[in-house]
């Protein structure tokens, strides 16, 4: 509230001169979900939906390996577009597009977050020989009683207002006390929205999505979605709105047991996406083996993927009003607002602090990430359900293809050349 530009100009241009002010300022970029603490039925507000049966495994594979064609989608009004690759965020260069956030956290963690030449020396950021990009809290320093323990936080240099955001990870990190999210938003916290994809505590099996908004945002209910909507005392997270419920915001819990923690790593982990354009804000996980054909081989094609498991929809939140400029970032913090707030309440020992004492106790709290692409929307010049109302047929779908192709094939010459 005191120096949004000063901050803005701060971490867009790093000139680490004034962090004092950056501090203060900080805080407005994230006062994140200081949820009430939590009752005793709080804490039992994760679904615990039982496994799949083997005919739900079926037909979610079945789902998630749809033919591989040409990534043609609609909106609601029946123009047509494609998502085209646009940053590739991985392996040797990751950390090149990143800026390191080496502030108190505003979230009241008990973590230094490092700078980047910290974060490299002391090993809580690299990658592996095999191009995996790891990020972790100190797991090696013993600490004493009502020290903060070294972690990591960065957000991309770019922003970005729409896109589709495809993560692959093997690892997120979890553990007692540890409260990791891979997240965006921007710089003019609420102005700009925030939207948690990946977010959890402890050792949580389902991740908790989460919108943040200025007023008269609301997540729909009616919209179609595999997760549940956690609530308070009788009241249904729907409302977005950052002043409302301590900042809880909208919420979507995973139905799947494996979308965090322990599970989630036993899978090898998985993809996240995440779509924002005009229409609806909609994020999918899935678990590796179950990986979209269209997503390996680059061409997402969201319309194949089966109900997403949040979505926020336009009808009752101005998306393009809410959210814009997104800075993506991941981080990891301990203790604080949420994952502080709740210890007492899980089966977790002694107390967060103590908790913290121990580095074998954050063992497990690590991302590792092959990749993070995201890709732009293209609107196709056209209105193709005007022929076919909406149901491709066969010639017209050769004829996109070849659009496709074509378009994809000017755009990789254009990449070349420029
Ligand atoms: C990074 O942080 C360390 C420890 O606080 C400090 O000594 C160092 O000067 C910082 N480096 C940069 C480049 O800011
Ligand atoms: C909250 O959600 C549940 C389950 O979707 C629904 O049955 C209930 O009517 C909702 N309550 C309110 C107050 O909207
Ligand atoms: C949504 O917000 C945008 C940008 O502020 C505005 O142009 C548009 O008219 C709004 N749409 C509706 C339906 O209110
Ligand atoms: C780390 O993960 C392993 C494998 O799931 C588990 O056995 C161990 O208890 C975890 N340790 C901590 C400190 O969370
Ligand atoms: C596309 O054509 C359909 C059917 O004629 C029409 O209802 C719709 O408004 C058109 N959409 C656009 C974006 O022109």
């Amino acid at each position: 509230m005191y120096l949004p530009i000063c901050f803005v100009s701060f971490l867009l241009c790093a000139l680490p001169t004034k962090a004092l002010d950056a501090v203060d300022s900080s805080t407005n970029l994230r006062p994140r979900r200081p949820l009430p603490i939590p009752s005793e039925q709080d804490a039992n507000l994760q679904p615990q939906k039982p496994g799949l049966s083997t005919t739900e495994e079926y037909h979610f594979v079945k789902r998630a390996h749809p033919a591989n064609r040409p990534g043609i989608n609609y909106n609601p009004d029946g123009s047509s577009f494609v998502w085209l690759q646009d940053d590739v965020y991985e392996g040797r260069n990751f950390f090149d597009s990143f800026d390191f956030f080496a502030f108190r956290d505003p979230t009241e963690g008990h973590v230094n977050y490092v700078n980047k030449s910290d974060a490299f020396a002391k090993r809580l950021a690299y990658v592996t020989d095999d191009n995996k990009v790891v990020m972790k809290t100190d797991s090696w320093t013993k600490l004493p009683l009502g020290t903060y323990r070294d972690s990591v936080r960065i957000n991309t240099k770019k922003t970005y207002t729409t896109g589709l955001f495809i993560i692959d990870m093997d690892k997120a990190p979890w553990g007692c006390a540890v409260w990791p999210a891979f997240w965006s938003t921007g710089f003019n916290w609420p102005t700009e929205g925030e939207i948690d994809v990946l977010e959890g505590v402890h050792d949580n099996e389902h991740n908790q999505i989460a919108w943040h908004t200025t007023s008269g945002c609301e997540y729909d209910p009616a919209a179609s979605f595999s997760g549940q909507i956690p609530n308070d005392n009788g009241v249904n997270r729907t409302n977005c709105d950052h002043a409302a419920n301590s900042n809880a915001g909208c919420n979507v819990v995973e139905w799947s047991r494996a979308s965090y923690g322990p599970y989630f790593e036993a899978q090898g982990g998985g993809v996240i996406a995440m779509k924002w354009d005009e229409n609806d804000i909609s994020i999918w996980s899935f678990f590796r083996a179950a990986i979209p054909r269209d997503i390996i081989t680059g061409t997402p094609n969201p319309s194949l993927w089966g109900l997403p498991s949040a979505r926020l929809l336009n009808t009752k939140c101005n998306i393009s009003q809410m959210f814009a400029k997104h800075t993506v970032i991941f981080d990891i913090t301990l203790c604080g607002a949420w994952a502080g707030n709740s210890y007492a309440t899980t089966n977790c020992p002694g107390t967060c602090d103590q908790r913290l004492t121990e580095p074998s106790n954050f063992i497990n709290s690590s991302w590792s990430i092959n990749y993070l692409k995201t890709y732009k929307k293209v609107v196709l010049a056209g209105n193709l359900t005007q022929v076919n109302h909406g149901q491709p047929q066969s010639v017209i779908s050769t004829l996109i293809a070849t659009t496709i192709t074509l378009l994809l094939t000017v755009s990789s010459l254009l990449a070349l050349v420029l």
